[in-house]
Parts: C-alpha cells; structure tokens; sequence
C-alpha cells in the first residue's frame, strides 16, 4: 500500500537495504552507474526511487531530500510501511575539524544536534543519536577491504546551513564532532524507535575551517569511493 509519500503499493519492490543520498538525480546516478535490473519505483515529488541489483544483492537508492524534516519522513515510512531493515546515508558534509580534507570519507558513529526532532518525534531527549553498530561496522570492514583510507567519528546534524549566529568551533570543542550535516540525527532516532539499522558515509565537500570547496566534478570521483563502501556493506 502506498503511503502519503511513497507510491509504491508491493512492498517487495522495496529491498531490505535503501541506500539514500540527499539528492534524488544522484540516486539515479546511482542507479544507473552500479544496479543491474535497476526499476524506477516512486516519483512522487521528484524523489526518485530505484530498485535494482548489486552483485546480485537487491537494493533500493532513493533520494531523501535536504535536512531532517525530509529524511525523518522518508525514513520512517521506508522502515514501518516497507519492512525496511537498513538505511544507509551517503551524502556529503562540511568538515570543522581541520585534519580533514576535501574528499575524505568518514564513517558516523553517531550525530550530536541541536534539533528537537528526536525529542519531539520520540520523547528522547539526548543531543547525541548513535548509529547502529553493526551496518556501521559493516561499512568499516567495506573500506578496509578496498582500501580507502575514513575517518570514523561524531559528526553534527544541523537545521541551519547559513548560520550566522555562534561559532562552528564551539560546536566542534563541546561535542566532538568533526564535520556537519543535516540529516543523520533523524535517521538514527527513526531507526532507535522503531527498532531498526541505520548508519551514515559521508564526503567531505567543504571545509568551514579552510573555506575551501570542491568543484561538481571533483565531488564526483571521491563520491565513487563512498557508494562502492555503502553497496559493499549493503546486506
Ligand atoms: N553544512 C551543512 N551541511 C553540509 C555542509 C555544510 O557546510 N556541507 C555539506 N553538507
């Protein structure tokens, strides 16, 4: 059965495992470059879904748009209405630690936010979300196997991209977290509420601490090295 944002109506046209980039285009992308059999499966609102094969692994990419809001949506139907096991986001994050450098992967181990999403959503009242253990582990051993080098680490979940007020150092000092995104914090506590894995890859696509910021097509390269982990750690 479909649901407000998803059309699908077989859940079986649905894998166990979605990954989600934040942009819909890119889990075509995504679609096109690695899946074989690959189904377009929802296009409601533009956020495109796709299922298909990865060495023989059935998997699901769909976009799950920009900040927790979208992500929170997205996620909690995929897990309640779909039977989703799995969600792993791949996305990219501006780094506040300064060892870090554009294209450097890193693997979540958990998201610190400001938001009130999990408290509203959940009654969890702690700033910090954990990613689940085990798919992030997964993604751990994925990239050691094929040798790319990854940060694991605490990133934090902003609701602000343009943020004028405070210092990201602040931030970055009190809770440890070494880049900013704007969707795991979401993610984690759907998955804790209703019992189920989620975990996050990130790039590094620009430095508050350097300024600098990668071109479209250089993000595009580096982001080759993170979907091969995610679809290596997809079960
Ligand atoms: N802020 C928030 N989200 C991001 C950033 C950033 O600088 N870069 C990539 N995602």
């Amino acid at each position: 059965m479909a649901t407000p944002h998803i059309e699908v109506d077989d859940v079986n046209l649905i894998a166990k495992t979605v990954l989600m980039p934040g942009d819909p285009l890119r889990a075509k992308v995504i679609a096109d470059e690695y899946l074989t059999d690959a189904a377009l499966v929802n296009r409601v609102r533009n956020m495109l879904a796709y299922t298909g094969y990865y060495k023989g692994k059935k998997v699901t990419v769909m976009g799950s748009g920009m900040g927790m809001p979208s992500i929170g949506i997205y996620s909690y139907e995929l897990y309640s209405f779909y039977n989703v096991e799995n969600i792993i986001r791949v996305g990219s994050c501006g780094a506040y630690a300064p060892e870090l450098n554009l294209y450097d992967v890193i693997i979540a181990k958990a998201a610190y936010s400001e938001s009130s999403y999990a408290l509203t959503a959940f009654g969890y009242s702690e700033e910090i979300q954990e990613a689940s253990p085990e798919l992030t582990e997964a993604l751990c051993e994925a990239a050691k196997g094929l040798g790319y080098p990854f940060a694991s680490a605490v990133i934090h979940s902003s609701d602000v991209f343009y943020r004028a007020a405070g210092d990201f150092r602040a931030i970055r000092d009190r809770h440890g977290c070494v880049a900013v995104e704007m969707e795991s914090f979401a993610l984690f506590a759907n998955a804790r509420y209703l019992n189920k894995n989620a975990a996050c890859i990130l790039t590094v696509s620009d430095s508050l601490v350097t300024k600098q910021e990668t071109s479209a097509a250089e993000r595009q390269s580096s982001f080759r090295r993170m979907m091969e982990i995610a679809l290596e750690a997809a079960k």
